[in-house]
């Protein structure tokens, strides 16, 4: 299938946080490769002028990657800037005017969800959703009901083939490779089932706080930060069924299907906790009940993952930055070797970041006359990361058509109907120290298997 290319691009908050951390590099990085090569129109309400938008954009760049003045000089050319109010109709009749021929703009709206509703309107008034794209930032919603709604409203304007949700973590490299290392090969999809697999556990950890976000996290906590989105995208790419046909829409189909086979969570599966030191972050409530912290018991109806018991943990100022899929493969039938061998000595494991690892766990050897082994590693890959960061791929794709890498709406919606039942706070938020691995109470939730698997520190040299 051949889409139609954007002709332009419109940012809708060009001015704001994410754009001076993610979004601006991304754009350099385009347009330094031609990716770029439609006019560019920023929209915000900041009172500058283009040129102190432009010195803004510069300042973060030499923040975040750095300047390629070539680049930045061919951005600059294509660039236009409306200083406006989103709630004025004139901003957007500007926008039209800005816009000048181009027939298939697409419209990226960093921007606050509740905005999404009322631009999206004016767009559709002004005349620019014509044959338009529009990409929207995540949260896509607070809860179930919420993100339906804005699915509602979004559809008002937009048919859904037109609306691209981010979901950062799944413009990742070691995130696509999932879906790779899983069906490129011949050897991992036997195994990958219930008669083999004992249990999977993914691991988010974060060593730093809210970094003055508290106001934000208030609103958010950890299950609507982080894990309806970007663990059960991952959990999705681990366990989903191979895609079927090459419809481009083939990948989003698998996983809809599997992240509708998991059952929603209840609160005995969650234990939620908040690090010390939270509530006197600056716009956090002094009694605040919010998460810093969750760790969840999951199941997946179907045949494949029937009774594999799957953990997710998600935590801020834990002792490392680091996320690490571990799934452990059921032990040999019987103790040929009188070893005792420790469980877990078999597993596969992925790490998606700050490096990134690919690997499998297993039992050799050691020289000498006894039958004794010890656990070693076998690395299929393992590098320190990098390659083009998630915003750079995911706007090259939106802009070119291609939503394979974007959350679809049947998708975000059961994702809130996993984590439904466990927001606004129905199960205590247990404190913990920083620098720990999250409360006690969640090493109650793994009992059973032996406790959790704490990821190793990222060996920064791979
Ligand atoms: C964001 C969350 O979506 O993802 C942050 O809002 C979190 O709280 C971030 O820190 C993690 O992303 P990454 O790419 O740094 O692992």
């Amino acid at each position: 299938m051949t889409e139609e290319h954007s002709d332009a691009l419109v940012f809708f908050g060009i001015t704001g946080d994410l754009a001076y951390k993610q979004v601006i590099p991304a754009l350099q990085a385009m347009a330094a490769d031609g990716r770029l090569d439609v006019p560019i129109v920023g929209v915000a309400k900041s009172g500058w002028d283009l040129d102190q938008l432009k010195a803004h954009m510069r300042q973060s760049l030499q923040e975040h990657g750095g300047v390629d003045e070539a680049a930045l000089t061919k951005l600059f050319a294509r660039l236009q800037y409306i200083d406006g109010d989103y709630g004025d109709p004139t901003t957007f009749d500007r926008l039209r005017k800005a816009l000048g021929a181009a027939a298939r703009p697409l419209h990226y709206l960093a921007i606050p969800p509740s905005l999404f509703g009322s631009v999206a309107a004016s767009l559709a008034e002004s005349g620019c959703a014509k044959n338009a794209r529009v990409v929207v930032e995540k949260p896509f919603g607070r809860d179930l009901a919420s993100a339906r709604e804005l699915n509602h409203t979004l559809h008002q304007y937009f048919p859904e083939s037109s609306i691209f949700r981010i979901d950062h973590y799944l413009g990742k490299e070691p995130v696509q490779n999932l879906l790779y290392f899983r069906f490129a090969n011949s050897f991992l999809e036997p195994i990958w089932t219930r008669s083999w697999v004992e249990t999977i556990q993914i691991t988010m950890a974060e060593s730093f706080g809210v970094q003055g976000r508290g106001r934000f996290y208030e609103e958010t906590g950890a299950i609507r930060d982080v894990m309806q989105n970007h663990m059960l995208q991952v959990l999705a790419l681990l366990t989903m069924e191979a895609p079927v046909g090459n419809d481009p829409d083939a990948v989003r189909d698998a996983k809809s299907l599997l992240v509708k086979s998991i059952r929603p969570l209840t609160p005995e599966d969650v234990v939620r906790g908040q690090f010390r030191g939270y509530r006197d972050e600056p716009g956090v409530a002094p009694d605040s009940p919010v998460e810093t912290f969750a760790a969840v018991r999951l199941h997946i109806d179907t045949w494949r993952w029937s009774d594999v018991p799957i953990f997710i943990r998600v935590g801020k100022c834990l002792p490392i930055t680091t996320t690490e899929v571990w799934a452990e493969l059921k032990r040999p039938p019987q103790d040929m070797f009188h070893e005792n061998v420790p469980i877990g000595a078999n597993y596969y494991r992925f790490r998606l970041s700050p490096t990134v690892a690919t690997a499998l766990g297993a039992r050799s050897k050691v020289p000498g006359e006894h039958m004794v082994g010890e656990d070693v590693e076998l690395t299929v890959r393992e590098h320190p990361g990098g390659g083009a960061p998630p915003y750079e791929r995911l706007l090259g794709d939106a802009m070119e058509g291609d939503a394979t890498l974007f959350a679809r709406e049947d998708t975000v919606e059961a994702a809130w109907s996993v984590v439904d039942p466990i927001l606004d706070n129905v199960t205590p938020a247990f404190e913990y120290d920083q620098n720990t691995w999250g409360p006690e109470e969640a090493s109650g939730l793994v009992r059973d298997i032996g406790g959790w698997h704490n990821p190793a520190p990222p060996n920064v040299d791979a």
